[in-house]
């Protein structure tokens, strides 16, 4: 039976540790021989890497694991590379998200002059990670998750052309449809959608039932039309405090689908359509990024922390055993919880290695070039729709023609998106101001100016250098 080593690149990522616990509890399904994480920030990375040490000695000790800011250690041999790294660091995020606020404009991590601030940064990071995994690695599939993965995904295509091995992927359409499929009795598993759209920016537009082959969408927006006012105080009840970011957000998107009933949307479409109530219920002294590190990060790294001082799991509240059962190895459903704090995602991603190894093509929504998946959509976009996975190829479905409405709204991102990058490589001032310009959340030239010129002084070292 083959054995598979994987790299986790942002080994210190808040999403590590969920992670590495999923690929012990299924590690049947996905059998390994090593895993080594990597990050270019050693003391992070050791909190995480020290919990994984305990972990794996405990429940996987056959598998080799470790971790090092070794490019060359962590690339050698290995069959899957996730990555998952911030560039720039939280600190950043926080810039792009509080300097848009000066301006008026809305702060965000991946839309708007927050996201383009972001790609800056990560484009050429990702590139040079790219290239060196390539270097050890030459056919390993690189699952990459970092963001603004648009951005990410159209530079990539520009400099890896050839390279098939390359997935940019996402969990918000998986989400969107994990949240709302249960309303009709659903479960993801059961259904084929058919999806559309930029990362961040996209649509479901049949949710087609496996076994019978109906479309389950129209039921779907029939039962939320029927209950809106119920569905409507759950997801307010379910707000913890005025700053719970994906709380308001959910809200929001349920309103989203009451304004607009004919598909299921992202829910970052918010930003661009509706980006008034979007901006009222921001803060611009308390973003997301506040609430991430007194959160996710405070909870993740205290989590590690405690494990690596206990040495052990088992026994302890944190044991994981009782999560090792086959019938957690499922690949359909794998939204198993883990311990540490986080959520689906790292079951989404090794759902998508799972149809890899096992050449499944089950269908995962990942980012691939357009090439006339929307005939009316220019041919090089990199969009995100619905794709089966397979070990030899990832095959998009067909979409057929998208309507004006989306369109227009999906040319304008684009444009934006292709221009940051044109930006990127030429170190060209004006497309710079172009792309900020073309943002729907941007929009003013003015604005715009004011924004990147703050922009520069808070990511030196990061942005290239424009002229
Ligand atoms: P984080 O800041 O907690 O972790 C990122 C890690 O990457 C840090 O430990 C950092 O030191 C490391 N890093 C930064 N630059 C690096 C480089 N060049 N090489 C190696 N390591 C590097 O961030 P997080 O909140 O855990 O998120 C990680 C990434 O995943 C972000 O890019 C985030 O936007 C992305 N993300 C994407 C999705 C998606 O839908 N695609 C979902 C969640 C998170
Ligand atoms: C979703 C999006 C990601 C984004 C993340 C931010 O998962 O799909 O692209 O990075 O949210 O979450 P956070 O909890 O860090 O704000
Ligand atoms: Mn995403």
């Amino acid at each position: 039976m083959k054995k598979y080593s994987v790299v986790i690149c942002g080994g210190g990522s808040t999403y590590t540790p969920d992670m590495l616990e999923l690929l012990c509890i299924i590690r049947k399904s996905f059998p390994l021989r090593k895993v080594v994480l990597y990050d270019c920030a050693e003391e992070r990375q050791k909190i995480v890497g020290e919990f994984g040490k305990v972990l794996f000695a405990e429940y996987c000790e056959d598998v080799e694991f470790g971790y090092t800011t070794s490019k060359e250690e962590a690339f050698r041999d290995i069959d899957f590379a996730f990555v998952q790294i911030r560039a720039g660091g939280m600190e950043l995020r926080n810039q792009d998200e509080k300097i848009p606020y000066r301006y008026g404009c809305i702060g965000q991590e991946t839309c708007g002059a927050g996201g383009l601030a972001y790609g800056l940064r990560s484009v050429p990071q990702m590139i040079e990670l790219i290239r060196d995994i390539r270097t050890y690695s030459g056919d390993s599939w690189i699952i990459n998750y970092s963001n603004p993965a648009a951005i990410v995904a159209e530079a990539t295509k520009r400099v890896f052309p050839e390279d098939k091995k390359i997935i940019n992927i996402c969990d918000m359409p998986t989400s969107v449809l994990d949240r709302y499929l249960p309303l009709i009795g659903k479960k993801r598993c059961e259904i084929q959608p058919i999806y559309f759209g930029l990362n961040h920016f996209g649509w479901f537009t049949k949710l087609l039932d496996k076994k019978t082959g109906e479309d389950l969408l129209p039921k779907l927006l029939e039962y939320i039309q029927a209950n809106y006012e119920r569905l409507h105080k759950e997801f307010e009840d379910e707000i913890q405090g005025e700053t719970d970011h994906w709380g308001i957000t959910f809200l929001n998107h349920l309103e989203m689908i009451r304004d607009f009933p004919y598909s299921l949307p992202n829910t970052y479409n918010l930003y661009y359509l509706y980006p008034n109530k979007s901006y009222s219920h921001y803060r611009a002294d308390y973003t997301r990024y506040d609430e991430v590190i007194g959160g996710r990060e405070k909870n993740v790294f205290s989590f590690c922390k405690e494990i690596a001082a206990l040495g052990r799991m088992k026994g302890t509240k944190y044991d994981i055993s009782q999560k090792i059962d086959p019938a957690t190895e499922v690949v359909a459903d794998m939204t198993v919880d883990s311990m540490a704090y986080n959520d689906v995602h790292a079951a989404y991603l090794v759902e998508l290695v799972l149809s890899i190894i096992n050449n499944a093509h089950e269908f995962a929504l990942v980012m691939v070039k357009n090439d006339g998946i929307c005939p009316n959509l220019d041919p090089e976009m990199m969009l995100e729709a619905t794709c089966l996975v397979g070990s030899q190829e990832i095959m998009p479905l067909c979409y057929g023609t998208v309507p004006q409405f989306e369109k227009g709204l999906l040319e304008n991102q684009f444009a934006c998106e292709k221009l940051l990058v044109d930006a990127i490589f030429e170190k060209d001032d004006l497309k710079l101001l172009q792309a900020f310009t073309e943002n729907r959340i941007v929009r003013d030239a003015e604005a715009a100016k004011q924004i990147i010129a703050d922009f520069k002084k808070a990511n030196e070292g990061y942005w290239p250098e424009f002229h």
